[in-house]
């Protein structure tokens, strides 16, 4: 069997924005969203290219949880511009629609929705793709995935493509500075999420573990300093590379259950990423590690618990210690356990809880979840999870 491991071309630290001097083209077209646009971060890329006799043009139409109609709205003005280069400066929200609007520039007659890992897109005739993340947490700049919304049902649907892989990922500390807090926790739990789940993940491969045992353990050690110090260079650049490395590592393994029951609360409820899929990972450790048939997902749980110091002899019960300290993570940086904790008003939640048990079952990261789970067993997962109750069953 052939597997393969893609990744960008990585430039980080302090200063890697100068990278930007390094490469040759005509035209940018920086995507962007209206916050950051504020904050100078794109026109400080705007400004370095311009310098060099470069055409260069700002759009800041990007939506958090971006629609498909926004990704078209994108792709027509690269069009009208014509860039060599697009550039997305933002969350994974601007970077997934920086890289379908990509796909729609090239391809214009792609159906985003149908698009397969085994399509053959044929990119990089018009353009190329350079990400700036400004969030801690999707890993987008690293991955092969984009999730988008559908404009008519809300769903987000996720979807992966070898070639949508970045050409280079620019980590520089200074366009995370200003974080606000909340941001900071919920993307960080993002990025636990996509290392713990790469790591369990039914595709998981010796590369991909490689970059998730290195994210879990920077992200315990970095996220809580970078959540209560603001302005600390170090733990910002320590959790960009882990959220770096942790998309890595599920880009080439893919998410799991966390992440279906976490797309689908962003689509009914519209929570935030990060924190939905950070709410369900450990409700979704509880419920992989159980009994003598998932003992292979407990043992994979029981060596990421062995790198923040749990130790013990049964896996079920380190697990289930892990979810804990998961769980004690997220209190530390305020991060809701629960939908309760998250504000969530419970006629809200039952209004929506069906619609989110019909769109988890579609999700695709559920395929690669180690254990089967049936819709009955989600219901009650969010139930469950409505309270912040542990899983036991
Ligand atoms: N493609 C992938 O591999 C992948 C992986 C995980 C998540 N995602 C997707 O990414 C999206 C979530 O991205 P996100 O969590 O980065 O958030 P986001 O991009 O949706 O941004 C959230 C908010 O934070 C603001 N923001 C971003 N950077 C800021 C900064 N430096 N300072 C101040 N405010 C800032 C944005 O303007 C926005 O209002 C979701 O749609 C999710 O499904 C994609
Ligand atoms: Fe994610």
């Amino acid at each position: 069997m052939v597997w393969w491991f893609y990744v960008p071309n990585i430039v980080f630290g302090e200063d890697a924005l100068t990278e930007l001097e390094q490469i040759s083209g005509k035209k940018a077209f920086i995507v962007t969203d209206r916050v950051i646009n504020s904050l100078g971060l794109a026109e400080k890329v705007c400004r370095i290219l311009t310098e060099r006799q470069w055409e260069a043009a700002i759009w800041d139409g990007v939506e958090p949880d971006p629609k498909v109609s926004t990704v078209k709205a994108a792709a027509e003005a690269i069009k009208m511009f014509g860039a060599d280069w697009i550039i997305a400066v933002g969350g994974g929200s601007v970077m997934d629609t920086a890289k379908a609007a990509w796909v729609l520039y090239e391809k214009p007659d792609v159906e985003l929705h149908a698009l397969t890992p085994f399509d053959e897109l044929g990119l990089r005739k018009k353009a190329k793709l350079i990400c700036i993340p400004t969030t801690t947490g999707t890993g987008s700049e690293a991955t092969k995935a984009i999730v988008i919304r559908d404009d008519e049902t809300g769903r987000k649907f996720a979807t992966i493509n070898p070639e949508l892989t970045p050409d280079i990922a620019i980590l520089d500390p200074e366009f995370v500075v200003g974080l606000p807090r909340n941001l900071t926790a919920y993307t960080g739990m993002d990025a636990l999420t996509h290392a713990v789940e790469g790591y369990v993940s039914v595709w998981k491969n010796d590369f991909s573990d490689g970059c998730s045992l290195q994210a879990v353990k920077m992200i315990f050690e970095w996220l809580p300093k970078s959540v209560d110090n603001l302005t600390d260079l170090e733990s910002r650049e320590k959790m960009l590379i882990a959220a770096c490395l942790a998309g890595m590592a599920f880009g080439n393994s893919q998410a799991a259950l966390a992440h279906s029951l976490g797309h689908s609360m962003g689509s009914v409820l519209r929570t935030h990423h990060g924190m939905s899929v950070g709410m369900a990972l450990p409700y979704t450790i509880e419920f992989n590690c159980r009994g003598k048939e998932n003992e292979e997902a407990a043992k994979q749980y029981s060596e990421l618990a062995r790198l923040i110091g749990i130790t013990g002899k049964k896996p079920e019960t380190v697990s289930l210690k892990f979810a804990g300290a998961v769980r004690e993570l997220m209190k530390k940086i305020g991060s809701p356990q629960s939908f309760k904790e998250a504000g969530v008003k419970k006629k809200d939640f039952n209004a929506g809880l069906e619609n989110m048990v019909d769109f988890a079952m579609m999700d695709t990261s559920l395929t690669m979840n180690p254990r089967n789970i049936d819709s009955e067993e989600i219901r009650k997962m969010y139930r469950y999870m409505y309270d912040g109750t542990v899983i036991d069953f």
